[in-house]
């Protein structure tokens, strides 16, 4: 079980537009720094996300759980948003079957189905519901703060139904939240619910190994303690390296995405694995690049950040591509290539004598998605577009549970060397703040003050 991080075309003597030697070798100073830092934030007990795959309590509370309402359920579905809801997403995409929805109970294991209502689009929340059989159907609503517009009125709207079926609540909701603040505790604790701990240390988008993740995992029987194994390796690796940046991979990482962005204009830094499994990682780690690193350093700069983009190869090969090969040389791309695909098929040996159809013959699917992504990783290289690959033996818990904490230290490391803080999203804030006008929830009036004096629609700038 291994995770290699090959970034030779990462740098400037092999790629044109790749990190020069002298920002490389002057690297390990301000890498030294950033763990300093790094360091710092631990020791204050900020990155409360380390401790999660040796936090052997946090992990019972899902699989126990999960153990007591064996067989009771026929969908699962989670109710949250933002670092809530993107997790759950990348695990179900990446560890269970494809089409695990439309499997039948017996395909399935006779584990639940998994659904992840993050948005609130009502149609497909009706939806949903149209289909759901309520008396077997468990709703775990999770949210760190308890107070998400988003998921309490999800949660608003499934109580409603419960109570409408006349089931009990307490049976059908679990609550994933802060063990001690926020509505929800209040609930649970008033109300006897179910309710598992997202410890205070732990950020939204940094939670997926909490319960966050791990009791959907668990609801439908995947190896969280193997996820939780993988995470501990790489976190392991990256301690046990330190400020030795060459050995660490998460600093590798994070530091020559940093310099591709400050020192080469590479703005925009693309996650694009080679794997249908892995797509929704990509959409995960998009979130946690741009929610952590995407801030003023100081009041009234104009801030820094790169911009994330999730991308699928080979699908992207047809679209993206294009623009990562001939539009502006802003962007680095890091693939995610995994080495063994598990199921796969030989392309039958057919119109052998048409060219453009006879020479695919006899090889396998997985070989021509690995050749496609070296190929795509030379091509770039060639056009002086930098790019790294992530090498995973293959799509498994493990592997998974390493992806996910390697890019969390990564983001640590970048936060630091960008100057920001990366725990933290007050960008987000005055939007909220403005909904909850506009909603006319009673401590809002600061807010609704300041929506009235921003400028309304102009008639002459509508078409
Ligand atoms: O990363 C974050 O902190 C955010 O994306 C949150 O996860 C998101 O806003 C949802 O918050 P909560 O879990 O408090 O409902």
């Amino acid at each position: 079980m291994t995770l290699r991080i090959d970034y030779t075309n990462m740098m400037g003597d092999v790629v044109d537009g790749g990190v020069a030697a002298a920002d490389w070798s002057a690297a390990p100073e301000a890498f030294r720094r950033a763990q300093a830092g790094f360091n710092r934030r631990r020791d204050a007990g900020e990155l409360g996300f380390l401790a999660l795959p040796a936090d052997e309590a946090l992990h019972r509370q899902s699989t126990d759980f999960a153990a007591k309402t064996r067989g009771q359920f026929d969908d699962v579905v989670v109710l949250g948003i933002g670092g809530s809801a993107l997790g759950p997403i990348a695990l179900r995409t990446a560890l269970l079957k494809p089409a695990w929805n439309a499997l039948t109970s017996a395909e399935r294991g006779g584990q639940p189905r998994l659904h992840v209502l993050d948005n609130v689009d009502p149609h497909a929340i009706s939806a949903l519901l149209a289909r759901l059989s309520l008396d077997r159907a468990l709703f775990v609503v999770t949210s760190k703060s308890g107070g998400t517009a988003e998921t309490m009125s999800q949660y608003l709207i499934i109580r409603e139904r419960l109570m409408q079926a006349k089931l009990d609540v307490g049976a059908h909701v679990v609550f994933v939240t802060d063990p001690k603040k926020g509505a929800l505790r209040q609930i649970a604790n008033a109300e006897g619910i179910a309710a598992l701990d997202i410890p205070p240390a732990v950020g939204g988008r940094y939670s997926v190994l909490t319960p966050v993740g791990v009791l959907p995992a668990a609801l439908v029987g995947m190896d969280t303690a193997q996820l939780l194994s993988g995470a501990g390796d790489i976190a392991g690796r990256c301690a046990a390296a330190g400020d030795a940046l060459a050995t660490n991979p998460a600093g590798v990482f994070a530091t020559l995405q940093f310099l591709a962005d400050t020192k080469r204009g590479r703005h925009i830094h693309v996650l694009m694995p080679y794997s249908d499994p892995l797509r929704d990682l990509a959409d995960w780690f998009v979130q946690l690049w741009a929610e952590s690193l995407g801030k003023h350093r100081a009041a009234g700069d104009r801030g820094v950040g790169p911009t994330p983009l999730g991308a699928l190869g080979a699908t992207d090969q047809h679209s993206k591509v294009q623009l990562f090969m001939e539009g502006p040389p802003d962007k680095t791309v890091t693939f995610v290539a995994v080495a063994q695909g598990g199921t796969d098929l030989t392309i039958p040996k057919l119109h052998s004598n048409v060219t453009e159809l006879g020479y695919l013959g006899g090889h396998r699917l997985s070989e021509l998605l690995s050749i496609e992504q070296r190929a795509t990783a030379g091509a770039l290289a060639r056009r002086g577009r930098p790019n790294m690959t992530i090498h995973v033996d293959q799509v498994d818990a493990w592997h998974l549970g390493a992806l996910f904490m390697l890019l969390e230290i990564a983001t640590i490391y970048a936060g630091e060397l960008y100057g920001v803080n990366p725990l933290d999203q007050p960008g987000v804030e005055l939007g909220k703040q403005f909904t909850y006008a506009m909603l006319g929830r009673p401590d809002a009036e600061q807010a609704r003050q300041e929506w009235n004096l921003l400028p309304k629609p102009d008639p002459r700038f509508s078409v």
